[in-house]
């Protein structure tokens, strides 16, 4: 590690809440690598929590931010700036017709969702209660956290916030069972992201979708994650061919510039009314600016249509590469948003990538996840490949050697 990195590790333990235990300092980015202080270059398919979604500074969000920071960024929620409604109807354009409100993370947008449910749940027969999955990852606020459904990021910050209860996943009988009176809506993501990429069923998300209506539930998708083009659709709920009634957004809105969204379906859209609900950063001029240049890149360069070629790819390619090894339970996932399941921790795994200067994720506690950008090249996707196959050979020695 250099002496930049040294003094910014020092700087960040004295001064910085001990929330996160970062390993390596990073100092610039430029599509699918990252740079360390010693200009060490890095093979990147974590992008930042799938967040920079085209790349590290793509060029046109950048042209995007630049001007805008030198011609309007913040005028409140009291005025209307020329780029957000814009935003609005371009990300509606995509195929989810409905109206839209800004805000600036995922947790947030789920809060939105859920405050939507409760209002319109109230009104509509003093229902409240929301039906959340096992294994689910919404959030880090007090009501998402209410909503996950790993109970280890709900330990110590009890009471849990009232009014939510858990369904196993893929489980049809069992949310139907939990579907009592109080019931106002059901939230999931469509594809679990933190608790190790899983996909739903598309059987059963169609079977969901039937209860809701008949039950005159609404149905929650929390696509913070999964959305913004990762499934080869820019809504995730597209791959599925089911439909939500209100989907949340966020990470890889703005391509790394904070921001987030719920979309409501036009029934549901005027449930919140002036003074119910607001944020004061949610649709500055600055976000929807590197919004737009996100969205508007999504369809110049076609990106939707290379997550589904490069996914076809890396999905062949990682089947092959992990079928010696009886330690790797499978490859599953959808689109560009895959794990690798071990049949133990993958944090090991991680770490030997690491050394090849290779950045992944892990998810659950045996998933190794991989979340390339969506612009990602073949000839990148051969180098992570590379990569991958000898840290499980290493990673098969290092096991083999533990057990000698
Ligand atoms: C599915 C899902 N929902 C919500 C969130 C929370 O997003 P944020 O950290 O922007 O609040 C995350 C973050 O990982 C997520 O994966």
């Amino acid at each position: 590690m250099g002496d930049l990195a040294k003094k910014t590790m020092e700087l960040f333990s004295e001064y910085v809440m001990p929330t996160y235990a970062p390993k390596l300092v990073f100092s610039r980015g430029a599509g699918t690598f990252l740079f360390d202080t010693e200009n060490r270059r890095y093979l990147d398919f974590a992008m930042g929590i799938s967040v920079c979604n085209l790349g590290h500074c793509h060029p046109n969000v950048t042209a995007a931010i630049t001007e805008q920071a030198g011609t309007l960024v913040h005028i409140s929620n009291l005025y209307l700036n020329t780029l957000m409604p814009q935003l609005a109807s371009e990300l509606v354009g995509f195929g989810f017709d409905g109206k839209v409100f800004f805000c600036n993370s995922g947790a947030e947008a789920n809060e939105g969702m859920i405050k939507l449910a409760r209002k319109w749940g109230n009104a509509s027969g003093g229902r409240n209660t929301v039906i959340a999955m096992e294994n689910s990852f919404h959030g880090r606020t007090l009501a998402t956290l209410a909503a996950t459904g790993r109970s280890k990021y709900r330990k110590g910050f009890e009471p849990d916030m009232p009014g939510f209860k858990f369904v196993p996943f893929n489980d049809i009988a069992a949310l139907e069972n939990a579907i009592t009176q109080d019931v106002c809506a059901v939230i999931m993501e469509p594809l679990q992201g933190e608790g190790g990429i899983l996909p739903a069923d598309q059987e059963y998300l169609k079977k969901v979708r039937g209860l809701c209506d008949q039950k005159n539930i609404l149905l929650l998708f929390d696509e913070v994650q999964c959305g913004m083009g990762r499934m080869g659709t820019l809504f995730a709920h597209q791959s599925f061919g089911v439909k939500p009634d209100v989907l949340s957004m966020a990470k890889a809105m703005a391509n790394g510039f904070p921001m987030g969204c719920m979309i409501a379906s036009r029934k549901y859209a005027d449930t919140l009314q002036p003074g119910n609900h607001a944020s004061t950063f949610g649709g500055t001029a600055l976000a929807c600016a590197a919004a737009l240049a996100t969205l508007r890149t999504i369809k110049e360069e076609n990106l939707l249509d290379n997550v589904k070629k490069q996914s076809e790819y890396l999905f062949r390619r990682l089947n092959e590469i992990t079928k010696p090894y009886s330690f790797v339970k499978g490859v599953r996932g959808k689109g560009l948003m895959i794990g690798v399941v071990l049949d133990s921790p993958a944090a090991p795994l991680q770490q030997m990538l690491f050394k090849y200067d290779f950045i992944t994720l892990t998810a659950g506690e045996n998933v190794l996840r991989l979340l390339p950008p969506l612009n990602v090249s073949r000839e990148e996707c051969d180098m992570a490949i590379a990569a991958i196959e000898k840290g499980l050979a290493d990673f098969s020695a290092q096991r083999k050697e533990s057990l000698s």
